[in-house]
C-alpha cells in the first residue's frame, strides 16, 4: 500500500526515485509521482496507472535535480487519477507533500481551512494536510518550515509517514512518521528515504529506521532528528542483511513463482540455528525468556490478517494438539473494535509477514493496554510489529515480493509449529520420543517440498483444464482445513475467480448445493487421522458430479481411481502436513492465473502492506 522513496545528494535524483518507486510496486497502488527541485523551482509530476505510465510521462523533459521524492498512491480518499495522486502542492505552491496512511481528522482541518478561504485541487486528505502546514508556516511568527510540520502533526489524528519539500530551502527534505513505516538509508554525502529498505538497498546498507512522532529533516550533508516536541534523539544506525538478488526476480517469470520455488531455502532459513535435531533441542532466542510463561500459559490468543490469519489457524491446532493449551485466533480488525476479555496467564502471538498491517497493530496496542504478553512472528526485521511487541521470532522467509503470500506463510507456519513443539516439551505434554521424531521430520521438510515442487508441470497440466472456472471449492479435515482456506485465498487473489475454503464436513450443510459437473473441488485429502472421513465427503461431490482434484499421500491407490485427478505429496507426520499440502494450492493457483493473463504479482486493487485499516 502507498510508497514513498526520496532522495537527497550529488546525484540525479529523478532515476533514482523512479527505480525506487518500482522497486515499491509489490506494495499495490494505482498511480504515481515524483517531485523535483532544481533552478526552475519546485515540480510536480503526476498520472493514475503504472509507473511505467509516470515514466512516459517524464520523457523529454528536464529532470536534472538533486533532491527529489516520489510516490505510489493506493487510493484511499478519492478516485485514483492523476489529481488526486501525490505529490501535492500546497495552497501557495510553498511547498509539495507526499504521504502514506489517513489523516482521520482531515475534514475538520479542511473546514477552517476552507473558511479562510482556501480551496482544494483533490479529493485526498493529503493535499488537507500540506495546506494545514503551509497555514501555520505562513501564520506563526518566526516559525521554520520543519516547527510547521511539527506543529501541525500535533494537532493530526490518524497515521501517517510523510516528506515536504518547499522551494524556500531548496536543499532539504522533512520527513515524519506516525505508524507508517519510514526508513532511512544513509550514503556517503548523500540520504535516501524509502517506505521499506527495498529501495535503498543497492546504495547502501546503513538504515535507520524512523521512529513514531519523530521528524527528520535532511539535507546532503546532514541528518537531524527531533522528536514532535523538538527534542533531538540519536538515531541507531542498522545494518540490513538484504541482499540485491532477493528482491529480483532471478529469471522466473514472476516473484510470486520464484517465492514459490524458494520454499526448501525458506523453510530452512526459518528452522536454522533453532532446531538442532541431533543434540535433540529446540532454541528459540527471542522467546528464551519467556518459555516458561508461554508453557504456563493458559489461553493463547493469536492476532493476523489474511494468510497471516490462516498461518493461526493452523497454529491453533498446533498448540492444542502438542502443548494442549486452548487457542483462539482473531481477526484483528475484529478483535481491535470489540473489549476482548484478556486474563492474567493469557499470551497473544501477533503474526504479520510486513510486520506493518495496520488492524493488526491496533490489536496488539489493545491488548497491550490490557496487560497482555505479545509475541510477534513477523518477517520483516525493525517492522513496527516487530518493535511493538514483548518478545518474539522472526521467520526469516526473506523479502517477500509477489502480493500473494507464499514463502511467508510455510515460514510462519516452521516457526509457530517449533514454538509449538517447543512448549508442548517443556510441558511435558509430548514423549521425549515424539519430541525427538519431530525434530528430525521438521529438517526433513525442505526436501519434501523440493519434492512437491517436482509436480510443477503436472499441476500446470490441471491447471490448463481449469482455467474456464468461475467458482471453485477447497475442502480440507483437521489441519489441512486452514490450508483449504489458504488455497482459495491464493485463487482469489490472483485470478479472481471466486473460492471458497470449507471445512470438508462442512460442506454438506451449503455449499454442496453448488455441485455440479462445472464445479472443481480441491480436497486436501491425505493419509492422516480423517483420511477415511475425506474420502466420504469425496463420494458425496462425486455423487454429484464435481470434478475433484486431489491432493493425496504418496502410494495412495484408493484416490486415482475414485477422483479426477491427483497431486501426490510426500508423506510425513500430521501435524507437519500444512507445510507441505499448500505448496500443490499455491502453485495451483498461480498457474491458472498466468493461464487467465493476470498481473500474477500485483493482483488488482490488493496491497502487500495493508497500513490503513
Ligand atoms: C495483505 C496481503 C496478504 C497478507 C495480509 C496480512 O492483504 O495482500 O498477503 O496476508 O495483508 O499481511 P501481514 O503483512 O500482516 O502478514
Amino acid at each position: 500500500m502507498c510508497g514513498i522513496v526520496a532522495y537527497v545528494g550529488q546525484q540525479d535524483a529523478a532515476p533514482i526515485i523512479i527505480k525506487g518507486l518500482k522497486r515499491l510496486e509489490y506494495r499495490g497502488y494505482d498511480s504515481a509521482g515524483v517531485a523535483l527541485q532544481n533552478q526552475a523551482g519546485l515540480s510536480v509530476f503526476k498520472k493514475k496507472g503504472k509507473v511505467a505510465a509516470l515514466e512516459a510521462e517524464l520523457a523529454g523533459r528536464d529532470l536534472h535535480a538533486t533532491i527529489g521524492m516520489g510516490h505510489t498512491r493506493w487510493a484511499t480518499h478519492g478516485e485514483p487519477n492523476d489529481v488526486n495522486a501525490h505529490p501535492h502542492y500546497s495552497f501557495h505552491r510553498k511547498l509539495a507533500i507526499i504521504h502514506n496512511g489517513i489523516i482521520e481528522n482531515y475534514a475538520t482541518i479542511k473546514q477552517a481551512l476552507l473558511k479562510k478561504g482556501h480551496s482544494f485541487q483533490s479529493e485526498t486528505d493529503t493535499e488537507v494536510l500540506g495546506q494545514f502546514i503551509e497555514d501555520i508556516w505562513e501564520n506563526t511568527p518566526d516559525a521554520s518550515l520543519e516547527d510547521a510540520v511539527r506543529l501541525a502533526l500535533r494537532e493530526v489524528v490518524g497515521a501517517y509517514a510523510i516528506v515536504v519539500m518547499s522551494e524556500a530551502d531548496p536543499t532539504q527534505l522533512i520527513a515524519a512518521r506516525k505508524g507508517s513505516p519510514l526508513v532511512i538509508g544513509v550514503g556517503n554525502g548523500e540520504y535516501f528515504l524509502a517506505s521499506d529498505a527495498t529501495p535503498i538497498v543497492e546504495y547502501t546498507k546503513d538504515v535507520i529506521y524512523l521512529n513514531d512522532y519523530e521528524v527528520a529533516v535532511i539535507t546532503n550533508d546532514e541528518l537531524r532528528v527531533t522528536t514532535l516536541d523538538n527534542t533531538l534523539t540519536t538515531p541507531y544506525v542498522h545494518k540490513i542483511e538484504l541482499e540485491l538478488e532477493a528482491i529480483e526476480k532471478g529469471g522466473y517469470d514472476h516473484f510470486m513463482l520464484k517465492e514459490i520455488f524458494e520454499q526448501p531455502r525458506s523453510i530452512a532459513d526459518s528452522m536454522r540455528g533453532r532446531v538442532l535435531a541431533d543434540a535433540g533441542t529446540i532454541q528459540l532466542g527471542g522467546l528464551r525468556d519467556y518459555m516458561d510463561q508461554l508453557a504456563r500459559s493458559e489461553r493463547i490468543i493469536i492476532l493476523g490478517c489474511g494468510t497471516s490469519w490462516h498461518a493461526g489457524l493452523v497454529a491453533e491446532y498446533l498448540f492444542e494438539e502438542l502443548a494442549r493449551i486452548p487457542v483462539e485466533v482473531e481477526y484483528a480488525s475484529e478483535f481491535r473494535y470489540r473489549n476482548p476479555i484478556i486474563n492474567e496467564g493469557d499470551i497473544v502471538i501477533a503474526i504479520s509477514q510486513s510486520g506493518e498491517t495496520a488492524d493488526t497493530l491496533a490489536a496488539i496496542e489493545l491488548a497491550k493496554s490490557k496487560g497482555a504478553t505479545i509475541f510477534g512472528v513477523c518477517n520483516v526485521v525493525g517492522s513496527s510489529i516487530a518493535r511493538a511487541t514483548d518478545a518474539g521470532a522472526y521467520t526469516h522467509a526473506g523479502p517477500e515480493i509477489g502480493v500473494a503470500s507464499t514463502k511467508a506463510f510455510t515460514a510462519q507456519v516452521t516457526v509457530l509449529t517449533i514454538m509449538a513443539i517447543a512448549t508442548a516439551h517443556r510441558k511435558g505434554t509430548i514423549t521425549d520420543a515424539l519430541f525427538r521424531q519431530l525434530l528430525v521430520e521438521l529438517e526433513g521438510i525442505p526436501d519434501k517440498v523440493a519434492k512437491v515442487l517436482e509436480s510443477a508441470q503436472k499441476i500446470r497440466d490441471i491447471a490448463y483444464i481449469f482455467t474456464y472456472a468461475r467458482n471453485f471449492i477447497y475442502l480440507g479435515r483437521g489441519m489441512n482445513f486452514p490450508v483449504a482456506l489458504e488455497g482459495a485465498l491464493k485463487l482469489k487473489e490472483i485470478s479472481y475467480i471466486h473460492a471458497e475454503g470449507y471445512p470438508a464436513a462442512e460442506m454438506k450443510h451449503g455449499p454442496i448445493a453448488l455441485i455440479d459437473e462445472d464445479m472443481p473441488v480441491v480436497v486436501i485429502a491425505t493419509k492422516d487421522g480423517s483420511y477415511e472421513k475425506v474420502v466420504s465427503n469425496i463420494q458425496e461431490v462425486k455423487a454429484r458430479k464435481g470434478r475433484v482434484i486431489a491432493i493425496t499421500t504418496e502410494g495412495d491407490t484408493n484416490l486415482p481411481d475414485m477422483v479426477d485427478f491427483t497431486i501426490e505429496i510426500p508423506k510425513v507426520h500430521d501435524v507437519l502436513m500444512p507445510l507441505i499440502s499448500v505448496v500443490p494450492l499455491q502453485l495451483l493457483a498461480y498457474d491458472i492465473a498466468v493461464m487467465r493473463g493476470r498481473n500474477v504479482d500485483q493482483p488488482r486493487n490488493l496491497a502487500k502492506s495493508v497500513t490503513v485499516e
